[in-house]
This record gives structure tokens, C-alpha cells and sequence, in this order.
């Protein structure tokens, strides 16, 4: 085995040097490094030192630097009169760094409105994302008391964010489309409003209502793909409502995919959306999903399984303070689809859930791990079957036939007994 040596040194590239210049016609041509096997340093000088160049040395292999970030941050602001107009003809902006491991630079926008931008029709395509915003490597992107309406992509017709975080807060999306088909492998249709796509990047959003958006696939509002399984997604005081994926398209997900990250859900409601499997959301392979305090109300498996919840390959974490009623799927699991006993649930009411096809169970398909304060109503199987319908945790749950669950289209309004469901009003809005 090669053991390469090195004496301390220091590298430098804040004060540039001058390239000797081109006296002969060179024998050998410069080797292209378009694909390099490392690039030593994240965008900063102190990121360019010894141990990292080391590391790339012991590697071999094509070793590039990137000591000092060439573009700056960038923070636009409309202060609430600005709308950018895509005129359904281009994307609005694109934040390209062209590398996913930079932490640097980041773009914010805030108090701006996105109307109408479209990537052209011919950029179609898995990672094609962005009807509005792009961004691609660099930091957190974050966006604060903006809108996003009628912007549309292959993917994320609002935002496309790869290899970059994403913070939302005081923001509304809207009436965005994600306009590819056939998923991921494919040629997109993920996330209505939001695509985000990216190793170790965290998802924050706090104070934002996603309404009316679709996707032709996967996540009618949102969708997230993950790697090692440290990616956050944590959603506070968001409201997710009437979003989602086209019918007969094996679609799933009207509300949110999130798959192999870790989820916080707090304060949140998630309603009327709708998709083939997974109404209101489809998770796979998720660790550490918190639920606290969300209802999952009226929302729709058209075709297949999960009303409100459909769990694929292990998903583990703790639900609290759900209301999960009304919500309805044309097979069966019409509140939780393959939703085990890595989960536990409590202090939440099940209540109203129906299904089409009423021989199997009705509200969950499998048992999860039972904490206390669980209500599951009705208890007896829908009409023409008959019998008991199969319990959705393995713990004591308080069995009813009558609880009452009462939602108006104008006000969100949940009595129910035995839990403590939120009200969180008709939507949130933005001072804009
Ligand atoms: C370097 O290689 C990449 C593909 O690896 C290629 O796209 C690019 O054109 C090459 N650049 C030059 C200057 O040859
Ligand atoms: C050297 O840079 C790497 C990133 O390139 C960083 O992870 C490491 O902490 C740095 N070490 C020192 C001593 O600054
Ligand atoms: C970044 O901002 C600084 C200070 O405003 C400016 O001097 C510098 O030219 C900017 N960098 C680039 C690449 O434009
Ligand atoms: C968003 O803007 C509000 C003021 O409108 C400010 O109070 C808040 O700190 C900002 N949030 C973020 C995450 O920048
Ligand atoms: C996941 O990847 C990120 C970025 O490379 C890294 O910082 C983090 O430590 C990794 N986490 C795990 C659990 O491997
Ligand atoms: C993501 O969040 C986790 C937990 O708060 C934190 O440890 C990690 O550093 C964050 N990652 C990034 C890239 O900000
Ligand atoms: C829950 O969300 C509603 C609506 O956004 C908000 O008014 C309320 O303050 C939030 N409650 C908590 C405890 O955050
Ligand atoms: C979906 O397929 C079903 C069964 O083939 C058909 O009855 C229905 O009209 C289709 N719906 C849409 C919106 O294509
Ligand atoms: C339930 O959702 C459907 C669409 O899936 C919608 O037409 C209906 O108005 C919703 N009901 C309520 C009470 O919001
Ligand atoms: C039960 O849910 C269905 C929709 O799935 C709805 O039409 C009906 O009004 C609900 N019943 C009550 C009592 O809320
Ligand atoms: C329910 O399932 C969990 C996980 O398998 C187990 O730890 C727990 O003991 C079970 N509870 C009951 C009452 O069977
Ligand atoms: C919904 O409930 C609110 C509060 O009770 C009431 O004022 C409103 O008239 C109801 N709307 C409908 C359509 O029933």
C-alpha cells in the first residue's frame, strides 16, 4: 500500500497569483477535471487545509479546490410589493452552484410573489424541478412571508431544491403544478409546490398553507427524497388542503412524500387531499416521525390504500393528539395503511373513516404499538359486512360507535371525545 508523506502546509487561495503565461505550445494539454474524484474545501479558506488535502491525497484521483465561494449570498426583497411574473414561459429564478457539498452561498427571498413561471416544455425529467425557484447545491434556501402561485415544472412547481436545505416561514403556496409523469425513475410529476432532493439537508417549514396544488405522481403539495436517513423535515402551524395527485396514475401521496428521513409534525392540519394510495401522505422507511396535534381530516385514496396514512417498509416514531376522521380510501386502510407496531400511538381519535371495499378493515390495516387515550369510532364494519372492524393499535382503545365529528368547509370545527384535537381556523395567510 502507497503511504504519502506530506509536511505540514498551508493553503492559501484568498490572494490570487498570476498563471505563468503560455510561452510554448504546450505537449501535453490539461487534464480535464470536470469529474473530479474530491474537491478539498466547502467554499470557505479555512475549509482548504492540510487534513483535508491529505485525506485527497491518500484518495488519488482527480482533486480540485473550492476554497473561496466565487458567488455571494444572495437575499432578494420585495417588501410585499413585488411580484415576479414568469408569463408562463420561463423559470423565475435558478440558483445554480453547481455542487452539492457546498454549505455556501445561500439565496433568501422574502416579502416577493411568484406568479406563472414555467420551465420549458421540452425540459422535462427526474431532477427537472423549479417552475419558480431553483436551486441546485450551495446553503439553505429560505424564503419568508412569500407566495407561490401557478408556477409549474416537471417537478416542484413552486420551488426545486437539490443538494441545498430549505426554511419556509409566513408563506403560501398555491394552484403550482408538477407537470412531468411517470416519477422518479421517470420523468418527474413529484411535488405540486415543493421538490426537495439532497444528502444530509434539513426541510424546516413554520406558518405556511399549501392549497390547490398537484402533481402528476408523487406529492401533490410536497415531495422529499432522503440518503443516510439524517434528513429533517419538520413542518410547524402548516396547513396542507384540497392538493393533489392526478386519478389513475398509480399516484401516491395528495399531501406529502417523505421518504427515508426524519419527520416533526406539529400543529398542523392536513386536509381534503386526495391521490390513488396515501390521501393525505405516503411515508417510507422513515425513522423518528413526531406527531403532535395533527388532524388529517377528509382526505381520499381514490384507488387504493391509506385514506390518510400509507406506511411502506418499516416507518417508526410516536403520533399524538391526531383527529384522523372522514377520511375515506376505495380498497381499504381508509385512516392507516401498513402502519406497524414501530409506531405508537396515543391521546388521538379515529373516527369516520370509511372504505369501499367494507369486507376488510376499515380504519387500519395493522396494528400499531398502543399508548393511551385512543378512540376508535365506529367499531361495528360498514354495511353490507358485518362483525367487528379490526383495532388500529394493540393497546386498550376506547371503542365507539358514536363519536361525533363535525367539519364545515368554512370553519375547521372538531368535537370529539376522549382526545384534544386543534383548531387551527381556515388557513393561514401572510401579511401580503
Ligand atoms: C470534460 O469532460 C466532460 C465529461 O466528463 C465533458 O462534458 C467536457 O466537455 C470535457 N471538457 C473539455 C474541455 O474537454
Ligand atoms: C479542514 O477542512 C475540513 C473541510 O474541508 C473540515 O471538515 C475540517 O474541520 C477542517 N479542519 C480544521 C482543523 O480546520
Ligand atoms: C461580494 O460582495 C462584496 C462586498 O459587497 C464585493 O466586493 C464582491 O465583489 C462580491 N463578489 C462578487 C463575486 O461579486
Ligand atoms: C420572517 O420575517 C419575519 C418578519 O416579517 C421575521 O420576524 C422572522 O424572523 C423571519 N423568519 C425567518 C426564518 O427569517
Ligand atoms: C449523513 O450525511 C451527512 C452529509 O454527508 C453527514 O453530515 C451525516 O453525518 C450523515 N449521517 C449519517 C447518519 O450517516
Ligand atoms: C439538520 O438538523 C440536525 C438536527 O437539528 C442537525 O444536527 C444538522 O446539523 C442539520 N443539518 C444541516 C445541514 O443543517
Ligand atoms: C397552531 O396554529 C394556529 C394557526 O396557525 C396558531 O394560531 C396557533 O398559535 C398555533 N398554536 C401553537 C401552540 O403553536
Ligand atoms: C379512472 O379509472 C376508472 C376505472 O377504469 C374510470 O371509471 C374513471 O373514469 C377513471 N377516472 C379518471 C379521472 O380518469
Ligand atoms: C372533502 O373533500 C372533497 C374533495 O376530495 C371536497 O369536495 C369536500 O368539500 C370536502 N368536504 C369538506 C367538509 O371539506
Ligand atoms: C363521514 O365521512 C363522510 C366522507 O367520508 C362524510 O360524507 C360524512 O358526512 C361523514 N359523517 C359524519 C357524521 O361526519
Ligand atoms: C404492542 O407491540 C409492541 C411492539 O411490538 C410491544 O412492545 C408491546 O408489548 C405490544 N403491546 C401489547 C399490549 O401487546
Ligand atoms: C360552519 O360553522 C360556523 C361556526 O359554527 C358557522 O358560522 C357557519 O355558518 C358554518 N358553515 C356552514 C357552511 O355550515
Amino acid at each position: 500500500m502507497l503511504t504519502i508523506l506530506w509536511l505540514p502546509i498551508g493553503i492559501s487561495a484568498a490572494v490570487s497569483w498570476s498563471l505563468p503565461r503560455n510561452v510554448c505550445t504546450p505537449s501535453v494539454a490539461l487534464v480535464n477535471t470536470s469529474k473530479p474524484t474530491t474537491i478539498v474545501g466547502t467554499g470557505t479558506p479555512a475549509s482548504c487545509n492540510q487534513s483535508a488535502l491529505s485525506a485527497a491525497l491518500v484518495k488519488g484521483g482527480i482533486i480540485t479546490f473550492n476554497c473561496v465561494s466565487s458567488v455571494n449570498d444572495t437575499i432578494i426583497d420585495g417588501a410585499g410589493i413585488v411580484t415576479l411574473n414568469g408569463l408562463e414561459k420561463a423559470r423565475i429564478l435558478n440558483f445554480n452552484r453547481n455542487n452539492f457539498q457546498l454549505s455556501t452561498p445561500k439565496l433568501t427571498v422574502q416579502r416577493l410573489r411568484f406568479i406563472n413561471g414555467h420551465c420549458q416544455n421540452a425540459n422535462v425529467g427526474q431532477d427537472v424541478a423549479g417552475g419558480a425557484v431553483r436551486t441546485i447545491g450551495g446553503g439553505t434556501t429560505t424564503v419568508n412571508g412569500s407566495v407561490f402561485t401557478g408556477n409549474q415544472c416537471s417537478n416542484g412547481g413552486g420551488l426545486g431544491i437539490l443538494g441545498s436545505g430549505l426554511t419556509i416561514s409566513n408563506s403560501y403556496f398555491a394552484t403550482n403544478q408538477a407537470t412531468g409523469n411517470g416519477g422518479n425513475p421517470g420523468n418527474g410529476g413529484n411535488g405540486g409546490a415543493l421538490y426537495v432532493d439532497g444528502l444530509g439537508r434539513n426541510v424546516t417549514i413554520c406558518g405556511a398553507r399549501f392549497t390547490g396544488n398537484q402533481a402528476n405522481k408523487f406529492g401533490g403539495a410536497y415531495f422529499r427524497v432522503s440518503y443516510n436517513g439524517s434528513e429533517q423535515n419538520d413542518f410547524e402551524n402548516v396547513l396542507v388542503d384540497s392538493n393533489y395527485v392526478s386519478r389513475n396514475v398509480s399516484g401516491l401521496a395528495g399531501g406529502l412524500y417523505i421518504q427515508g428521513g426524519t419527520i416533526t409534525i406539529r400543529n398542523s392540519t392536513i386536509a381534503n387531499n386526495s391521490a390513488d394510495g396515501g390521501g393525505a401522505m405516503f411515508l417510507s422507511n422513515d425513522k423518528l416521525v413526531t406527531l403532535n396535534d395533527v388532524n388529517l381530516l377528509n382526505n381520499t385514496a381514490y384507488t387504493s390504500l391509506g385514506g390518510a396514512f400509507f406506511c411502506s417498509n418499516p416507518v417508526s416514531g410516536s403520533f399524538t393528539g391526531l383527529t384522523i376522521a372522514n377520511n375515506y380510501a376505495d380498497a381499504f386502510g381508509a385512516a392507516f395503511a401498513f402502519c406497524s407496531t414501530t409506531i405508537t400511538l396515543s391521546n388521538s381519535i379515529i373516527a369516520n373513516n370509511t372504505v369501499g371495499n367494507t369486507y376488510p378493515a376499515n380504519a387500519c390495516t395493522s396494528m400499531m404499538n398502543g399508548g393511551p387515550g385512543v378512540v376508535q369510532s365506529p367499531i361495528n364494519k360498514q354495511k353490507p359486512a358485518t362483525g367487528t372492524d379490526a383495532l388500529c393499535t394493540n393497546g386498550t382503545i376506547t371503542k365507539s360507535n358514536n363519536v361525533s365529528i363535525i367539519l364545515n368547509s368554512t370553519t375547521w370545527i372538531i368535537k370529539g371525545i376522549g382526545a384534544q384535537p386543534v383548531y387551527l381556523g381556515s388557513a393561514i395567510i401572510p401579511g401580503l
